[in-house]
């Protein structure tokens, strides 16, 4: 790896589930860069394909799915090695915080012996004080006091497993962590503990980190750049403040305006919702919903566009000029989805 290369580069990635239906194309050729210390935020509603693109990653995929492109960590390709290596690689180098806390812990074993196999599974050779004094400040980290070191998972609430889990993915301080909505369960004091440890990781090891989220408030606070995701594509990624300031692609701009603020005097959401990514709409996925749609957005894919805020886009709106068919800068005649908006 070179110096200042990213610790993931994720080429063009493509990953399809098998379904009666036909192909799921959940992630559609999906280019994304994380470097050390950096926190990459990922956003989209739901069925967008981040969970996908957050799992194929770490290659946590179901029997039955098909994956394509390249996932350099490091610039070793993630979709190359073997399952033991992969095995190997996750704890001391990539970690996955899950949504649910209890998928992971298991109910027979103490929150203790959860952390002395997690640590010497990787590190063999370190002490039991050492393994122990490692465990407690991974937990105190989380605000889980030492005298419930020797409990089991059921005897802690919901939010406290989750904590125990961060801990535990944490305790060997991967290179890159993937967040899958680690906080969506939890009240909002714990998750402001979350984010805090999330970011001295960062801060102190140098730690990537994919935050996927679908809350925009987090993005604003913990992530450097946020990726916005829409049918398995990309549609804008750029820094957090510029996307937020200046957002490019309409997708964008309608997500954040259904934001619900305290000055927000009516609600607005975006008519519609994601597509069936088994059978999408044409050209740009997003056009049926897309209050700017124009008829060259009904035929041809946008390509991406650099602009000079810094972003990456996927809009038409956006050029290039000169692939623009005749005419295509029309508006787009197509059924209005009913728009709920109130005054
Ligand atoms: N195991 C699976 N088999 C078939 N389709 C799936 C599977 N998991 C997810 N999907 C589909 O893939 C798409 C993307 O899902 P997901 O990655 O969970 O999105 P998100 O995390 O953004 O909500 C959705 O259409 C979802 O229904
Ligand atoms: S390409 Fe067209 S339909 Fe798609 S987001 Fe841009 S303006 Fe809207
Ligand atoms: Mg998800």
């Amino acid at each position: 790896m070179s110096a200042n290369g990213p610790v993931l580069d994720v080429r063009d990635l493509r990953v399809w589930y098998g379904s009666t239906r036909g192909a799921v194309r959940a992630v559609d050729g999906v280019s994304i860069q994380i470097r050390a210390g950096e926190v990459l935020g990922l956003v989209g509603e739901s069925g967008c394909g981040k969970s996908t693109l957050g799992r194929g990653v770490m290659g946590l995929l179901p029997d039955g799915s098909a994956v394509d492109g390249q996932v350099l960590f490091q610039d070793t390709d993630l979709l190359k090695v073997s399952d033991r290596q992969l095995r190997r690689m996750r704890g001391p180098d990539i970690a996955l915080i899950f949504q649910e806390p209890m998928t992971r812990l298991n109910p027979l074993m103490r929150i203790e012996d959860h952390f002395s196999e997690t640590i010497t599974a990787h590190e063999p050779k370190l002490s039991k004080a050492e393994v122990r004094r490692r465990s407690l400040e991974a937990l105190g980290g989380m605000g889980i006091p030492p005298t419930r070191f020797r409990n089991y998972p059921h005897e802690f609430s919901g939010g406290m497993r989750q904590r125990i889990m961060i801990a535990l993915a944490l305790v060997l301080r991967p290179k890159l962590v993937i967040a899958d909505e680690p906080t969506t369960a939890l009240d909002v004091l714990v998750e402001a503990q979350i984010l805090s440890i999330l970011a001295d990781l960062k801060r102190n090891f140098d730690t990537a980190l994919l935050l996927i989220t679908h809350n925009l408030g987090i993005v604003a606070e913990a992530c450097d750049r946020v990726a916005v995701m829409y049918a398995g594509r990309i549609a804008e990624e750029g820094d957090a403040r510029t996307v937020f300031s200046q957002p490019a692609h309409p997708y964008t701009r309608e997500l954040l305006r259904s934001v619900i603020s305290l000055n927000t005097t009516g609600l607005h959401y975006i008519p519609g919702a994601p597509p069936s990514l088994i059978d999408p709409p044409a050209a740009c996925k997003f056009h049926p919903r897309c209050p700017d749609a124009m008829r060259v957005c009904a035929q041809l894919a946008p390509v991406e566009q650099r602009l000079s805020a810094g972003q990456r886009v996927e809009c038409w709106l956006h050029g290039p000029g000169d692939r623009i068919p005749e005419g295509g800068r029309e508006p787009l005649e197509q059924e209005r989805i009913a728009v709920a908006e109130e005054a």
